[in-house]
């Protein structure tokens, strides 16, 4: 028995000197180690030994056979090392190759107009305010002259949140908050998102606005027509015509809605504009006496005005978009072709 395990143990040390391959070396383990293999049957003739020799040589057997797995497993790891080193020698793996350009993405449309508009009432020197978008019924009505049960709430279609809280419909109440913290004079625009309850091709229950509010001794209607001449005329272009309209917001006093011609056909008439040459794009007025008086400015020495613009809408009419929903969709066909649009 002793002699043959010597022999078989040098039979495998030639083997495994001439194994150049994986391959080789799983058939060496197999043509030893397997159920077949020559060292398992010794290991099946220990039992014909006699009790004295029996664990000696069971001994040896054992460690034959761990010597023979420990040899397939370093030589494999040195060929599998030869093998990596041969394909990257061969430049199958080239490290020099440019990666692969990750796609990246581009400002939103909505987010692209929303700061050229902001950046154009910062350049007339107001500044940024902001409202929770989850609003008091105080907030967003009460304190702009909308009462409970006035027929003017009629004219937003609210989310209840309670009785008492809403989803702000407008910007508007950020005018109430930033009246209550701070004394005139105030120069301010107010970005963000509004809701309500409508959705069709030019309604999303989920939309965008700038406030804007300007409070000063001696600001008169003046003072809001040309602001909303300059704002007008750098959004869409030095000769858009731009008109005032008089309307009624609860909250100003006289209201009006600004017309401006219309961008597709330039005032000729299309169906864009119904014909009339003209596109209503916001709601502006002097700030009723009323609202001051919930915040506790003096109206008799303070006068100003206030003005709302819906983004979606001037986007829309800025690029001849005709359904409000495509920038909810995220088809990136659509998105990016505003990816390098200079706006
Ligand atoms: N809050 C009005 C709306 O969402 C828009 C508006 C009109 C805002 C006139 C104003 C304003 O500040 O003076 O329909």
């Amino acid at each position: 028995m002793k002699d043959k395990i010597s022999s078989l143990r040098a039979q495998f040390e030639e083997e495994l000197s001439i194994a150049a391959s994986l391959e080789v070396l799983n058939s060496l383990r197999v043509g030893f180690l397997g159920k077949k293999g020559s060292l398992t049957s010794l290991l099946k003739e220990l039992g014909k030994l006699s009790n004295d020799e029996r664990p000696a040589m069971g001994q040896e057997l054992n460690s034959l056979k761990e010597f023979i797995l420990s040899s397939l497993a370093e030589k494999a790891k040195g060929i599998e090392d030869g093998l990596l080193r041969r394909h990257t020698a061969k430049g199958a793996f080239d490290f020099t190759l440019p990666g692969r350009t990750p796609r990246a993405g581009g400002k939103h449309p909505i987010t692209k107009v929303m700061e050229k508009i902001v950046s154009i009432f910062a350049g007339l020197g107001f500044s940024i305010a902001e409202g929770p978008e989850v609003e008091t019924d105080y907030y967003n009505f009460e304190a702009l002259n909308i009462p409970r049960n006035h027929p003017s709430r009629d004219m937003q279609d609210t989310f209840y949140v309670s009785d008492e809280v809403v989803l702000r419909t407008h910007t508007s109440p950020v005018q109430i908050r930033v009246m209550e913290k701070q004394p005139p004079p105030v120069r301010i625009i107010a970005p963000g998102k509004v809701y309500r309850c409508d959705a069709d091709v030019t309604h999303s229950p989920m939309f965008h606005q700038i406030e804007g509010l300007m409070v000063d001794e001696g600001i008169n209607f003046n003072h809001l027509k040309a602001i909303l001449e300059i704002f007008v005329h750098e959004f869409f272009g030095p000769k858009v015509g731009i008109r005032f309209r008089p309307s009624y917001f609860p909250f100003t006093e006289p209201s009006a809605e600004v017309d401006i011609q219309c961008v597709i056909c330039s005032g000729s008439g299309c169906r864009v504009c119904s014909q009339t040459g003209w596109l209503e794009v916001l709601g502006a007025g002097m700030v009723d006496p009323a609202v001051f008086s919930f915040v506790h400015y003096d109206s008799e020495k303070w006068t100003g005005f206030a003005f709302g613009i819906g983004i979606e809408r001037m986007a829309m009419l800025k690029y001849g978009i005709d359904d409000i929903r495509l920038f909810y969709e995220n088809d990136l066909r659509f998105l990016d072709q505003f990816k390098h649009e200079e706006i």
